[in-house]
């Protein structure tokens, strides 16, 4: 927890800017004076901090024995527009030639790794080819998400012709930049009950909002609270690598907290909100006023209704201890998966494909014409199995005839699901059941002993893994006056406010209009998208009149394979595939009318993530185009991208 609390007053607070030791050279090396941020007063006014004020030595290269300096190639050895991984002995950088200009940073993307130099570079910036992150060429600053962390930048001297890149050597070794950050200063008449900024929820949203206040010069109080036992983690990770341990998964260490004073309140529930006060009640009674409020609450996951619905052994997978608990509980046991949702398909594909050894099993393929569909596997030599049930139709029988699956019937996961051929899931002895829901799950000694089809079919199962969707996590806030739609969706604009004045709200919970669909509004419960919620609340908490602007951006694995979306296929009308889905490499374009709305791929990088910054431009992928690509069967070539389209 951090440990420096304020009361808002109307007062100038004077900013603390904190550099961990380790990245000060690194971050010294932003060339262009965003490092330098506003100094926030608490009535919501700013000025520039100068220079003078930083208490950082202004020479990075204070130690000569920590910077490296190599020649790396002559400057005709790269094009415009071009990228290359070079090696400068104790380390690699990311070199970059755009518009005659050289530029170098770190080669890695701080989020998972991906190696950059495979990514899409297009106007000043580049954009991971695994999951869109994107980081500023001439700061190393990540603009978009997911991930927190920027690249280091690295300096570029041109001499006789040849490219030279100095760099820390800490920085060739980390590969990764935190931003610099503020810190709260003490106010005299701190006050355990009044926060500046309360942050209803700690997922990504909630953290970066957090940090985003921070970096801009934010020095006075930020409380987060959490239901979860734990600090902020990687959510997406939950459902593969099911086993992996709170501290495995967390986004910043505790230390992180400490340091730039973002107080964590962890198994802390809101039960009210009153907006007139400007308090937040908890379920223990405990009250918290705040100045400005995010709303970051994320979803809670549906229940089955059936009965014996209460029996033991039954799973929602939401935090570490659920899947942690899947994990044990379902090693060389039957294994029930609920829900042809896409966290069921995931837990299904984590289960079967990495933790069970498969053996064939009486697989045989769901009708075409029955709508519901039930997937069964077979694991005998660990004498388990694994059944899936779904009520949903995701259309994978659709998906084998052209994939002619419609966007208003399988939604955007299901969109993505719907491609993935059976035959990819028969390889894995899985076995298909139409048309049937779960009536009763049957215990012995309160443990689950049977799920019983309204077929009447009867399964074995010892863990049930229910994956039936999602509602928002707002019912706490139905008296409050806050905007929600009839699903419970929060409803707010481009710049994440609700109706009520100082009320953001980000994430899973909330409708946002989409730019890149003419501002309709729409929830896109994605990681990347929390991510960019949260950055726009904080910008617009200071008042920076910043409204979102991103491209949807969703990637998930299933048997070991990636799977990549960018854009927002809701209504599409027609796929466009290149590509072999049964071979699982493949492209498919979702079109509505004559536009490409969204695109999925599997083995194809980096289409999507040069899909996603063509969209990113404002420019328009026209379905003509799409066609002629894969009518030529232009593998590979993604020429025709750039430079096509209105
Ligand atoms: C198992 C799993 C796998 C996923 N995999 C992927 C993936 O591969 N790719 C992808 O793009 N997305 C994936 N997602 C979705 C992604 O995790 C979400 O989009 C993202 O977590 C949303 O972030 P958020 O900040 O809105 O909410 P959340 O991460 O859900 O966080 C909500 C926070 O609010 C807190 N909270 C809720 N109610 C209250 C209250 N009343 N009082 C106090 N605190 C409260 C919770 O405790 C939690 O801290 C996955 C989700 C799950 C569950
Ligand atoms: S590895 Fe780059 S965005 Fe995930």
């Amino acid at each position: 927890m951090g440990g420096c609390f304020s009361k808002p007053k109307p007062v100038e607070v004077k900013i603390e800017v904190v550099i961990p030791e380790k990245e000060r050279s690194k971050e010294e090396m932003s060339p262009n004076g965003k490092a330098s941020p506003l100094i926030y007063k608490v009535n919501g006014t700013a000025r520039h901090y100068h220079l003078e004020e930083h208490p950082i030595a202004s020479n990075p290269y204070h130690n000569p024995k920590d910077v490296v300096e190599a020649s790396v190639c002559h400057v005709k050895d790269l094009e415009n527009g071009q990228m290359r991984e070079v090696d400068l002995g104790c380390g690699k950088a990311l070199l970059i030639k755009e518009s005659g200009e050289f530029y170098a940073m770190g080669h890695k993307c701080p989020h998972y790794g991906a190696p950059l130099v495979k990514g899409v570079l297009s106007k000043g910036r580049v954009r991971c080819p695994w999951h869109g992150a994107c980081f500023n060429i001439s700061t190393g600053d990540i603009e978009d998400f997911p991930g927190l962390d920027s690249l280091p930048r690295f300096q570029v001297k041109i001499e006789k012709e040849k490219v030279y890149i100095r760099a820390s050597k800490q920085a060739l070794q980390t590969q990764r930049r935190t931003k610099m950050m503020a810190k709260c200063i003490s106010l005299s008449n701190y006050n355990l009950s009044s926060t500046n900024v309360l942050i209803i929820g700690a997922g990504a949203a909630g953290l970066v909002c957090a940090e985003t206040l921070r970096q801009e010069g934010f020095s006075d109080r930020i409380v987060m609270c959490t239901m979860d036992r734990h600090l902020p983690y990687d959510r997406p990770k939950l459902s593969k690598s099911m086993d992996s341990h709170p501290e495995q998964i967390a986004l910043r260490p505790k230390e992180f907290f400490r340091t730039y004073d973002i107080e964590v309140l962890t198994e802390m529930q809101v039960a009210a909100v009153d907006i007139k006060n400007k308090i937040a009640v908890f379920k223990d009674g405990f009250k918290m006023e705040y100045n400005k409020l995010l709303i970051a609450t994320g979803n809670t996951p549906k229940a089955l209704s059936c009965k014996g619905k209460e029996v033991e052994n039954v799973f929602n997978i939401r935090t570490p201890e659920d899947a942690n608990r899947v994990v044990k509980l379902a090693t060389s046991k039957n294994v029930v998966i609920v829900g042809a949702s896409f966290l069921g398909e995931l837990s299904f594909c984590r289960l079967a494909f990495f933790n069970f050894p498969c053996v064939p099993a009486d697989c045989h393929r769901p009708s075409p014409s029955l709508s519901l569909p039930c997937w069964r596997l077979s694991f005998s030599k660990s004498k388990c199995k694994v059944l899936h049930l779904g009520r949903g139709n995701p259309g994978h029988e659709q998906g084998r005839e052209r994939r002619g699956c419609q966007g208003t019937r399988v939604g955007q996961r299901g969109a993505v699901m719907c491609l993935l051929s059976p035959q990819m899931f028969e390889n894995h002895r899985v076995k298909f059941y139409m048309q049937t829901e779960v009536s009763e799950l049957r215990e012995q000694e309160n443990k689950l002993k049977e799920v019983v089809l309204k077929s009447g079919k009867v399964l074995r199962a010892d863990v049930c893994v229910v994956g039936i969707g999602a509602v928002p996590a707002t019912g706490f806030l139905k008296q409050s006056g806050i905007n929600i739609d009839s699903k419970g969706f929060i409803v707010v604009n481009k710049m994440m406010q609700t109706n009520i004045p100082g009320v953001f709200a980000a994430g899973d919970t909330v409708m946002f209009p989409l730019a890149l669909r003419n501002n309709k509004k729409v929830n896109v419960p994605h990681w990347q998208m929390a991510h960019m919620h949260g950055r726009i609340a904080a910008l617009n908490m200071l008042a920076h009149g910043t409204e979102i602007s991103t491209i949807p951006y969703l990637w998930t694995a299933m048997f070991g394979k990636s799977i990549r979306y960018a854009g927002h296929g809701e209504g599409f009308d027609d796929v466009v595939i290149q590509g072999d889905l049964d071979e699982l490499k493949f492209v498919a374009f979702y079109t509505k009318s004559d536009e490409v709305v969204a695109v999925a791929s599997m083995n194809y990088d980096p289409i999507v993530s040069k899909v996603a910054e063509v969209l990113a431009a404002g420019r328009t992928i026209r379905k003509r185009d799409v066609e002629l690509f894969v009518r030529h069967g232009k593998t590979g070539d993604m020429s025709w991208l750039t430079g096509k389209g209105s």
